[in-house]
């Protein structure tokens, strides 16, 4: 196996630069100093630069009043000194240290210090053989695993999930997956809403709303529909009161601008932030007119508008409900009772579909027992106080903010209590080193807040607590992805939508393969759906995950890009390539067979393969799985090279030729492996 814990190509380079660096300027820099200069040693955008280049040469220069070159050319001497192995860091067991000389070329300096580097064909030819021969693919576990509780997906089970929800599910299982690959104790926690206002409405729309023969038929799609009707009636009245609140904000904004106006003509900072004044009046306007159309739709709604004349005040009766039903209300709990194996059954299906699966469900209801003890102690500590009758965390160092309420004053608890109480619970059950949570940007206040309360509370210095937030899904209209009637999509007929385009397309293909189509229906529908769901869990992952996307399912299911679809068809490929030239391989295994790279095309290619550790090592280093799709993007782009320039089959030599097929052998597994990761699967033929 490699040299270092998992073949980390460039936190092996980042190693040795550290070292030079101390030895050079270790009296003037820090321990963080240190590393940030040695985060510097990247990969070369342009392979002209060599693989790997050093860029802090001017920084440090600056810093130690020096100039760059000379201070390049100092680091250069050290490292090309050899850094003796016994003052690194002790190394994890079973591995062996090396010098840089073993791994790159002289290193060059270019231009005003750029310190370039070209790893050695040697070396990169043995590391590529090692990951041949490893089940592993070269990637051994750490060598401390830490333990991690991730917390995704967690609908709210009264109502159907929908296409946020795919966010917070996909990139979850992708941390997860990962995680666990490299070593790491994980544990998956769904921390469902079973416990919330929803099911306050589902129970109101039950008690009133009820078509007991639907209900009979298909009990979720029945609580479902009650759950839309009364959450319609609830925000219906919630408009309404809205409406004088923008009428009245329009007419503010409207007069700060007729007042500013004058004066701002000539001065730019006047002008500047007329500007934006007039950008929020036509964001409120819009605010306003999307609000009066929604209300127009609803009253001309005979059905709605006659249950809206019946029940008023349905949002009082509707959370009333809900603290019946948290009372302990005998019939509400048994309707609660009832409700939840069929909500609880309904979300099964899809992740069956999805294929993820979580260690533990533990949903909001079941810390319900914990959740008074919890703001009492809050309260005796004197971390959270009383304030007209409700209990709230206060913070002095930002006393702008709202505050962290954990009790309402009609005693009601609320989410920021059960998640107060359900990290509680985690830390005396797994002792974690890492808790996170993968949950979309809205609720960032609600973690800061959360975060900074529990850390008064319980303490957890050594816990890392961690919001992974996520941007919003959009339609091409570039707002949040809705349906035509307005209503939010829901998520299993957008897995039923990619699923038949990915059929058209595999069937299509199929249909125009040279020797007349290979896939019999049945299988057509297997690779449909592994393309179809694949393409959905791709086209999410391989985004920046704080930023919006536009949902378009030409783009995600496109052969050619960045795409899933591409991946799984580059595997195929390879698969089939390989299945061709397998008698000729005989019996000889792979992990035998010596490479060669002497095409820029093999070298380009193995050297990317190489790249797979330091890509799991970055998906962890800041919870981004699009460090993944990005190295995939890459490796496959990679691959197709080497087989335009590099026959495989008709290779020169037997030698060339099997060098060449274990090169794709292990090109098809770390293909196969990293879209693993990311919950994708791949076909042997599509
Ligand atoms: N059920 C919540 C929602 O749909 C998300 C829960 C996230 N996890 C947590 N521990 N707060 O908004």
């Amino acid at each position: 196996m490699g040299i270092f814990e998992s073949m980390n190509i460039l936190a092996q380079l980042q190693r040795y630069f550290r070292e030079a660096l101390a030895d050079l300027a270790g009296a003037q820099l820090d321990a963080a100093r240190l590393d940030e200069f040695a985060d510097m040693v990247r990969p070369s955008q342009d392979r002209k630069f060599g693989d790997y280049q050093a860029n802090f040469a001017m920084p440090l220069g600056k810093l130690l009043g020096r100039p760059a070159r000379e201070v390049a050319t100092q680091i250069v001497e050290r490292l090309n000194a050899g850094i003796n192995p016994s003052s690194l860091d002790p190394l994890p067991q079973g591995a062996r240290g090396a010098e840089i000389g073993d791994m790159c070329l002289p290193p060059e300096i270019a231009g005003p210090g750029f310190i370039n580097l070209r790893l050695r064909d040697d070396w990169i030819v043995r590391q590529v053989m090692d990951a041949a021969a490893d089940p592993r693919l070269g990637i051994a576990p750490v060598a401390s695993p830490r333990t991690y509780i991730i917390d995704y997906s967690a609908p709210n089970v009264a109502k159907p999930m929908h296409v946020g929800h795919i966010r917070s599910t996909v990139i979850g299982a992708a941390l997860y997956n990962t995680l666990k690959y490299l070593g790491h104790t994980v544990i998956s926690d769904n921390h469902i809403g079973d416990w919330g206002t929803q099911f306050g409405m589902i129970l109101f729309g039950y008690k009133h709303f009820l078509n007991r023969e639907a209900y009979e038929q298909n009990r979720v799609a029945e609580l479902g529909r009650n759950y839309r009707l009364v959450n319609r009636l609830v925000s219906y009245f919630e408009g309404k009161e809205r409406l004088p609140v923008l009428g009245l904000r329009i007419q503010q904004q409207e007069a700060a601008i007729a007042r500013d106006e004058p004066a701002a003509s000539g001065d730019q900072k006047a002008e500047k932030m007329l500007r934006q004044a007039r950008r929020s009046l036509d964001e409120t306007r819009n605010e306003l007119s999307e609000l009066q159309a929604a209300l127009m739709a609803f009253e001309s709604d005979k059905t709605l508008s006659a249950a809206a004349a019946e029940y008023p005040n349905i949002g009082s009766r509707v959370l009333e409900e809900t603290a019946k039903l948290h009372a302990g209300d005998i019939e509400n709990r048994r309707l609660w009772e009832q409700f939840l194996p069929a909500c609880r059954r309904e979300i099964e299906d899809l992740y069956q579909r999805l294929d993820v699966r979580f260690d533990e469900t533990l949903g909001e209801s079941q810390y319900e027992h914990l959740l008074a003890g919890a703001v009492q102690q809050l309260l005796e500590r004197k971390i959270a106080r009383t304030s007209e009758g409700a209990a709230a965390v206060f913070f002095d160092d930002t006393p702008d903010a709202s505050p962290f309420l954990v009790q309402k004053k009609d005693g009601a608890f609320l989410y920021a209590t059960t998640d107060l109480a359900t990290i509680q619970y985690r830390m005396n059950r797994w002792h974690p080193d890492a808790i996170l949570y993968v949950v979309d940007h809205r609720q960032s206040l609600h973690f800061e807040q959360l975060f900074k309360t529990v850390r008064i509370w319980l303490g957890l210095e050594h816990v890392e607590l961690m919001h992974i937030s996520f941007g919003t899904v959009l339609g091409d209209d570039g707002k949040p992805f809705k349906t035509r009637s307005g209503d939010t999509v829901g998520l299993s007929g957008l897995l039923d939508e990619a699923v038949s385009r990915a059929l058209a397309i595999v069937s299509q293909n199929d249909d125009a393969k040279p020797g007349g189509p290979e896939l019999p229906a049945i299988q057509r529908r297997e690779v449909a759906e592994a393309v179809g769901i694949g393409a959905i869990k791709y086209a999410d992952l391989s985004q920046n995950r704080t930023s919006d996307y536009v949902f378009s399912y030409d783009k995600m299911l496109a052969m050619n890009g960045n795409t899933a679809t591409y991946m799984q068809y580059a595997y195929a490929r390879v698969r089939s390539i390989f299945a061709k030239g397998q008698a000729d391989l005989g019996s000889i295994s792979i992990a035998d067979t010596p490479i060669t790279i002497d095409q820029p095309a093999e070298r380009a290619l193995a050297l990317e393969l190489l790249r797979f550790g330091e890509t799991l090592a970055a998906v962890v280093a800041d919870y981004r799985p699009n460090h993944l799709t990005n190295y995939l993007f890459a490796l496959a782009n990679r691959l197709s090279t080497f087989y335009e320039r590099c026959h495989v089959l008709r290779a020169e030599t037997p030698e060339l030729k099997r060098s060449r097929l274990a090169l794709c052998h292990l090109t098809a597994g770390t293909l196969q492996l990293g879209l693993k990761l990311l919950g994708i699967k791949v076909v042997e033929k599509m």
